[in-house]
């Protein structure tokens, strides 16, 4: 009933997973067709790199949003935009751009959609598998139509996360995380892609996601994902978020408090916050 008075979220849900879909399809395909010599990559800085694919995703989702939605506002990886209308979209069209140029499986889109200072809507699309996660803000998280859920870990030594970084963190930091969790006995993994890493702590593959500095189209459809999974999320407010990124801890909540202990203490000045929904 609600929805017929009409915030209009039911419908620019099913509209992104439709269109999160798509666009994985078609950035898979264009892999295929061209491989990796035909992508056509630029170097945005060190270790920073865009293809024509990650461009055509990002004008796709956003002419296809333009035209549904006009008044709609637009933040996307490649062509920028601001928090200027009071409902717009974060899009990443590829997380994991270095994955997919090389073949390497994990990557995906990530398209969120935010109103009231809040993530109300969270799309990612595991390109490769074509399994479309998302989630809608106190709706419960899925993949495809089934329901998911962060692990239920509670011992650390028994404990694996995925940790990320970029070159706009110190390596020191990085180093000092590393050893952190070592003597802590905590695994970890890096997999080179957070949306997807993430997900891997919504469905209850990893225990949980930490990394020093993303920018907010890495991981705000993600993050909603894994809290409405049962995860916990530690993320700057979101309008520090959106203009600057930041520290990023998304856990399985048993673990949640010892992580934050340990891991944001590397980071140094964190404005990361404990998110509730
Ligand atoms: C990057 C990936 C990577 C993470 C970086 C991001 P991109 O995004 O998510 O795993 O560690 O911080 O910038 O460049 O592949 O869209
Ligand atoms: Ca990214
Ligand atoms: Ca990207």
């Amino acid at each position: 009933m609600a929805e017929t008075l009409g915030n209009g979220l039911q419908e620019r849900y099913d509209f992104a997973r439709d269109l999160g879909r798509q666009v994985g399809l078609e950035a898979l395909r264009y892999w295929e067709q061209h491989g990796a010599q035909g992508l056509g990559i630029q170097s945005k800085g060190l270790q920073d790199f865009v293809t024509k694919a990650d461009k055509a995703a990002e004008n796709t989702i956003r002419t296809e949003i333009n035209k549904r939605f006009p008044a709609d506002g637009f933040i996307g990886e490649e062509t920028g935009g601001a928090p200027e209308a009071s409902g717009y979209w974060v899009v990443d069209p590829i997380d994991g751009t270095a994955n997919y140029m090389r073949g390497l499986r994990h990557w995906g889109i990530s398209i969120a959609y935010v109103s009231d200072g809040k993530t109300q809507l969270g799309i990612v699309h595991d390109a490769p598998t074509d399994r479309l996660y998302h989630a809608r803000l106190g709706t419960g998280a899925f993949c495809d139509g089934l329901p998911i859920r962060v692990s239920s870990t509670i011992d650390p030594h028994a404990a694996t996360g995925i940790l990320g970084m970029s070159r706009r963190i110190q390596i020191d930091s990085y180093l000092n995380q590393i050893r952190t969790l070592y003597e802590a006995g905590i695994e970890y993994r890096r997999i080179g892609s957070a949306a997807i890493g993430i997900i891997r702590v919504a469905e209850g593959v990893a225990d949980f996601y930490y990394e020093g500095h993303l920018n907010s189209w890495d991981a705000l459809a993600a993050v909603l994902i894994a809290q409405e999974a049962g995860g916990t999320a530690n993320v700057p407010p979101m309008d520090m978020f959106i203009a600057d990124g930041g520290e990023v801890l998304c856990a399985t909540p048993a673990l949640s408090e010892q992580l934050i202990g340990l891991l944001s203490s590397t980071t140094g000045t964190s404005k990361s916050q404990l998110l509730s929904l």
